[in-house]
């Protein structure tokens, strides 16, 4: 049998990979600007598994399958024996059968792991507790159309050391750029789940007490919800914890003159970011957000049919 191309965390493909994919995304984003049919994946399924709440991550790898010329089959923890204990193992073989692709928005990554490890089918990381690649790359395609290259540029990120925080360390390590990192005490990145080896070169990862230092010089600032699905029990105390972690005017005034500013959405105006900072000129959050569209396109015509062009 030859190996399936699963898409469980950022490193899953190379840093040419994703060279290719960033062109891809952008013939495919310019075909659908132009209403100029591009259905690669006629006749094809994908199953969407959903065990926590989506907007962006369903109605993207919905409408991009559906513009693909494939269809959907939506399922929820809810709704499905998933929420009955039938074990991941035998999802996994069942559902597998009968489409040709699987996205899986879960916890534990060990889940999706377990999940691939029996699927027949490609799968694809739609949010972990631990990683978010579909998201990382949306931002990097979005941070490319607006500023060229991310190698050897520097991305800010302030706030919750989660799933964000690690894809973005994973992507700097792969494609050469810097993240300054500046969360909470109790709240940092655990480098043995962000890390390729366990431990991150100073060249892509500096860890800051200061928010605004970790902003200094930046090329983009970006942040993330104080609490993550699946964490709500701790919402009061991080909170708390979280008050100094809000990405102001102050902090991109410190960053780049052209900074951009990304949030993957859903946000909360003050709380982790001010709304002169979401809503003002550097923000490039609704490309970002239409560009999860584009990039999954581009994402599962390639594990299921390879490069293209
Ligand atoms: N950014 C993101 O994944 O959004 P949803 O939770 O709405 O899918
Ligand atoms: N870190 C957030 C991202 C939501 C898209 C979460 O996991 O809830």
């Amino acid at each position: 049998m030859t190996a399936i191309n699963h898409y469980l965390q950022f490193t899953d493909l190379s840093a040419s990979q994703y060279a290719y994919l960033f062109d891809r995304a952008s013939v495919i984003k310019k075909k659908f600007k132009a209403y100029e049919k591009h259905q690669p994946l006629l006749d094809r399924t994908l199953a969407l598994i959903f065990e926590k709440a989506s907007t962006r991550t369903r109605v993207s790898f919905e409408a991009g399958m559906y513009q693909l010329g494939g269809s959907v089959v939506h399922l929820t923890t809810s709704d499905s024996q998933l929420g009955r204990a039938e074990p991941i193992e035998d999802s996994a073989r069942v559902i597998s059968r009968m489409v040709d692709l699987v996205m899986i928005r879960t916890y534990e990554q060990t889940k999706i792991e377990r999940f691939a490890q029996y699927s027949r089918v490609p799968v694809i990381n739609g949010l972990t507790n631990e990683f978010h690649p579909c998201q990382i790359l949306a931002d990097i395609f979005t941070f490319i159309e607006h500023r060229g290259a991310i190698q050897g540029k520097t991305v800010a990120w302030v706030g919750d050391g989660n799933n964000m925080a690690n894809t973005w360390l994973q992507a700097a390590e792969l494609l050469d750029f810097k993240v300054n990192v500046s969360t909470p005490s109790g709240y940092g990145v655990d480098e043995k789940v962000a890390s390729i080896t366990g431990k991150i070169n100073p060249k892509h990862y500096q860890t800051y007490t200061n928010p605004m230092d970790a902003c200094r010089d930046a090329d983009l600032v970006t942040t993330d919800v104080w609490t993550s699905m699946g964490y709500e029990a701790e919402n009061e105390i991080r909170k708390q914890a979280f008050a100094a972690w809000r990405v102001s005017a102050d902090m991109m005034a410190v960053a780049q003159a052209n900074a951009l500013f990304m949030h993957c959405l859903p946000a909360h105006r003050g709380e982790e970011v001010d709304a002169e900072v979401i809503d003002g000129e550097q923000s490039v959050v609704w490309d970002e957000a239409e560009n999860r569209m584009h990039v999954q396109k581009a994402l599962m015509e390639f594990l299921l049919l390879g490069r293209l062009s």
